[in-house]
């Protein structure tokens, strides 16, 4: 099949690699010249593994094109998707412009019969808006479907989750429209969910918010669990078990973040205040996880008797979480703006994502270092906010020797409470000591 997709960041591009490696032609549009070009020699504008070699392979196969052209890509195009993105404005609700100028630019360069399927998370009547959009600008004699085709995977293991789905959502009008969409997913794994547009498109922010809601549901435990010398890990072993709740999203730490999670469920918020229903659960959820980034910090502050003025601090991980270089709405954030109101001195390292950090935290006095081991050395404290696999495997009799004092507060429970004191370390984990 033919497909344009509008969009190159995860969504975009990591749908655009799968669907081609699967033999489909995918034509992908981009508005930046400098990252169309380095696309199409196969370069990533973000980190994700494995994406790269599939792009390249794809690129050198003449399967998956870039373009700076609407009219190229949409022409003859079965399928459209939009995959651009939809952040927050300052009052919660989801920043729809790209969305709207995608669909006026698929709208004056449709050529036939496409199916305009929305893969971007967007509040529930969107694409009954995008229909309007184009059918405003397109050709009298032109036949166009939308539909919303909601997108699941993670970032870190985006190639995996898109080919081994627990689920397709297709939300669609017509049957043509659905065939089209159920064509394409045939060769791809996975339970279809049939169902209206405005259904499918409430799945997407239904499920992260659930997904949230897991995490700020551990965090809460887990501020009791310290109170009461409870192990919030033992805890949700405990109850993950029970197939009805299950293990999944119930890892305690310094608070969800990146580009979905805190964008969602302001945006569910915002439709309930818009719809005037109830949305105190989602609020709290919301309230929690800033609480998880506060209580982190005042943990900090109250070993150091409330005293961080020149205290250096080796900070482990910025990124949102591990195998990615993204820092939108990372916890880190929060946290590290706090520690250095306070008085700290940070020492970060990320195997990843330190340019982009250096660009959010931009006005942050930090220094960035280039291992664990220098971030360590002749520190009063180690901070880990991003489970990374390189610092659950590290020298830890190294680390010891090279901190000032052997402190280390874990944001992310990467290690074994017992075997830290066993080896020195005054060690507070989350919700378990
Ligand atoms: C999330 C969803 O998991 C995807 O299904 C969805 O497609 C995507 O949003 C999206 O809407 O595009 P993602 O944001 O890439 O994916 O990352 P997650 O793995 O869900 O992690 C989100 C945050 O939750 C991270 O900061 C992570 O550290 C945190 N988290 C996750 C916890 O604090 N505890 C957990 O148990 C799990």
């Amino acid at each position: 099949m033919k497909l344009a997709i509008i969009g190159h960041g995860y969504v975009g591009l990591v749908t655009a690699a799968v669907f081609a490696d699967l033999g489909n032609t995918v034509w992908c549009v981009g508005r930046t010249p400098e990252k169309i070009e380095a696309l199409k020699n196969g370069i990533s504008p973000f980190y994700e593994p494995g994406l790269e070699e599939v792009v390249k392979k794809n690129v050198v196969a003449k399967r998956l094109i870039f373009t700076l052209s609407y009219s190229d890509a949409v022409r003859d195009a079965e399928i459209i998707f939009i995959c651009v993105g939809t952040p927050s404005l300052a009052n919660g609700e989801a920043d729809l412009s790209s969305v709207f100028a995608a669909a006026g630019e698929i709208g004056k360069n449709l050529s036939g019969y496409a199916v305009v399927a929305c893969k971007s998370t967007v509040p529930v009547g969107t694409n009954r808006e995008v229909e309007k959009v184009i059918n405003a600008v397109k050709l009298k004699n032109v036949q166009f479907d939308i539909a919303s085709c909601p997108e699941f995977l993670r970032e870190g293991t985006a190639l995996h989750d898109t080919l081994n789905p627990d689920r397709i959502v297709i939300g669609a009008d017509t049957q043509k429209a659905k065939d089209a969409l159920l064509r394409l997913h045939e060769p791809i794994d996975g339970r279809f969910v049939i169902t209206t547009i405005e259904t499918a498109e409430m799945i997407k922010y239904a499920a992260n918010t659930i997904l949230a809601t897991k995490i700020s549901f551990a965090n809460a435990v887990s501020f009791l669990c310290e109170k009461v010398g409870a192990d919030v890990e033992k805890v949700m072993e405990g109850i993950g078990l029970d197939k009805r709740i299950g293990r999944q999203f119930l890892r305690a730490g310094v608070g969800y973040g990146g580009s979905c999670f805190p964008k969602d469920v302001k945006a569910l918020i915002a439709m309930t205040k818009k719809y005037r229903t109830e949305g105190g659960l989602f609020e709290a959820v919301e309230k929690i996880n800033k609480l998880s980034h506060e209580h982190f910090v005042e943990k900090v502050r109250k070993f150091f008797k409330g005293d961080l003025k020149n205290k250096r601090l080796a900070v482990l991980g910025l990124a949102f979480k591990p195998d990615t270089d993204d820092m939108r709405d990372a916890p880190s954030v929060p946290v590290i703006k706090d520690l250095v109101k306070l008085g700290a001195r940070v020492f970060a390292y990320d195997p990843k994502a330190e340019v982009n950090a250096k660009r959010v935290l931009a006005d942050i006095p930090i220094v960035y270092v280039s291992s664990v081991y220098e971030a360590c050395k002749g520190s009063d404290a180690v901070l880990v906010l991003t489970e990374w696999n390189e610092f659950k495997q590290l020298d830890l009799i190294k680390m010891k020797k090279l901190l000032k004092n052997p402190v280390v507060f874990d944001g992310r429970n990467i290690y074994e409470p017992e075997n830290m004191k066993k080896l020195g370390f005054k060690y507070f984990g989350t919700g378990r000591n």
